[in-house]
């Protein structure tokens, strides 16, 4: 008799039940499983079909699921950008009642893309230097909460556009330790010494196999996580020291902080006995500054960036209709109903799986832009809408999540090892994107 299965997940979805557990991952059949890019990775990772909305499943051991499982808990706790998990799959048994590896299972972050899929030929440097910097913020983040990552790297990351940077999201959590009192500096240092040697490394293998753009350095590139989390850390943490009548400057930090995308929750002041010196030091710092603004005004979730690049327009939108001691919120929701709602509505069904509408209204601003700079006359929105869905959008891929099972709906071919099933390591991508 075969074992019972054994399935941890905090909302238990019927459909769970009906994936092929008792076949090894990787001879799934493709009824089951969906094809999208992914990063390079020890353990088995294949993509399926679950209620309609598409899952990671990798297979591993019932301790390291499970360990992942919980440490992707407590990251969603903290408000880290991370995959969500949705189970663990244990006890599964083959056909013969031989045992087969447990499963991790968590949602597929739509709209994200490994790194190897987010150029098409070769990496610029100045994609590179985005993609760093975005690890660099997720980095920070995840050590302001006391996450030690232990294997930070492109590969083990996801990333979203966010108004023309990227947002980063920690996809491999295998590795991590959780220390609720903070990080040492020394496992901060640890952490970073291995962002720089396995970036350094994925270029190279970029490199080495012509994806990188000549004349790139990888080691500068690597160089660039150190640079910018070291920067973000200081701006973050430093403590600052200045004359009493100076005390412009805490408002200065708060403003520096928040436009870095951070609100300050909590910050130490200290004067000095005599009262004539005080010292800032930010004690909690919590990222989505504008994420969090524009969500109590509008109710959109957006990234941060997009967040800021959205707030900007409408402060536009508030300064053009004159009515500056206006109701935000009034302003805000009309904003929303008659800029970006219009916008969004505008772009063909067709094509609404290439881009989120956060992503597509940023872009749609940019080539107002462009179009406008070209002509040197302000260009009516109608006409950059146009313009912009036939000579840019349509020509891009799809970045949502492609929903199988059917073949015939994928933007991107099959590769051939992920046909055949054996694919546990290093899909390159060079061929498909
Ligand atoms: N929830 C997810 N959403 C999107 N991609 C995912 C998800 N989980 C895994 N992947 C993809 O699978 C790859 C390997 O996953 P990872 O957890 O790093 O496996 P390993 O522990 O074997 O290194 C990742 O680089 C990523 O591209
Ligand atoms: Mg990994």
């Amino acid at each position: 008799m075969t074992e019972a299965l054994n399935i941890t997940a905090s909302a238990v979805d019927p459909g769970l039940l009906a994936l092929p557990w008792s076949t090894p991952l990787a001879e799934w059949s493709s009824r089951d499983i969906v094809y999208l890019p992914k990063g390079i990775s020890r353990h088995l990772v294949r993509f399926a079909n679950l209620s309609g909305r598409v899952v990671a499943i990798k297979e591993t051991t019932h301790e390291m699921a499970r360990r992942e499982y919980d440490l992707l808990g407590n990251l969603t706790r903290l408000d880290v950008p991370c995959v969500e998990r949705v189970a663990v799959v244990a006890g599964r048994t083959d056909a013969s009642g031989d045992p087969l590896p447990a499963a991790l299972v968590t949602a597929h972050l739509k709209f994200s893309l490994p790194y190897r899929a987010l150029f098409t030929q070769v990496l610029r440097p100045d994609t590179a230097g985005r993609l760093v910097d975005a690890l660099a913020v997720l980095l920070v983040r995840l050590h302001n909460v006391g996450f030690f990552w232990g294997d930070v790297s492109l590969s083990n990351t996801l990333f979203r556009r966010d108004a023309g940077a990227f947002a980063a999201y920690l996809v491999d959590a295998e590795t991590g330790e959780l220390h609720e009192g903070g990080l040492t500096r020394g496992q901060r240092e640890h952490d970073l010494d291995l962002a720089h040697t396995n970036i350094a490394g994925e270029i190279l293998d970029l490199q080495a196999g012509g994806r990188l753009e000549g004349g790139t350095d990888a080691v500068t590139i690597a160089d660039g996580i150190v640079s910018s989390y070291r920067s973000l850390w200081a701006a973050l943490t430093d403590r600052e020291t200045f004359a009493a009548n100076e005390s412009w400057r805490i408002t200065e930090r708060v403003q520096r902080l928040n436009a870095l995308g951070f609100d300050i929750g909590e910050m130490s002041i200290q004067t000095t006995p005599d009262g004539t010196r005080v010292s800032i030091q930010p004690k909690v710092v919590d990222a989505g500054h504008h994420q969090r603004r524009l969500l109590r005004l509008t109710g959109l979730d957006v990234e941060e960036n997009q967040a800021r690049r959205l707030l900007n327009d409408l402060d536009e939108y508030r300064a053009r209709s004159g009515r500056l001691d206006e109701d935000e919120e009034m302003l805000a929701h009309e904003w929303l109903t008659r800029v970006f709602e219009p916008i969004v509505r505008a772009i063909p069904f067709e094509l609404r799986a290439k881009l989120e509408p956060a992503e597509v209204f940023h872009q749609v601003l940019e080539h107002r832009w462009y179009m406008s700079q070209a002509r040197g006359v302000s260009v009516p929105l109608a006409e950059v809408l146009t313009g912009y869905i036939d000579d840019v959008l349509r020509h891009r891929r799809d970045e949502a999540t492609i929903m199988g099972p059917a073949t015939e709906t994928m933007t991107l071919p099959i590769p051939l090892a992920e046909a055949s099933g054996d694919d546990a390591t290093g899909v390159d991508w060079r061929d498909l994107v």
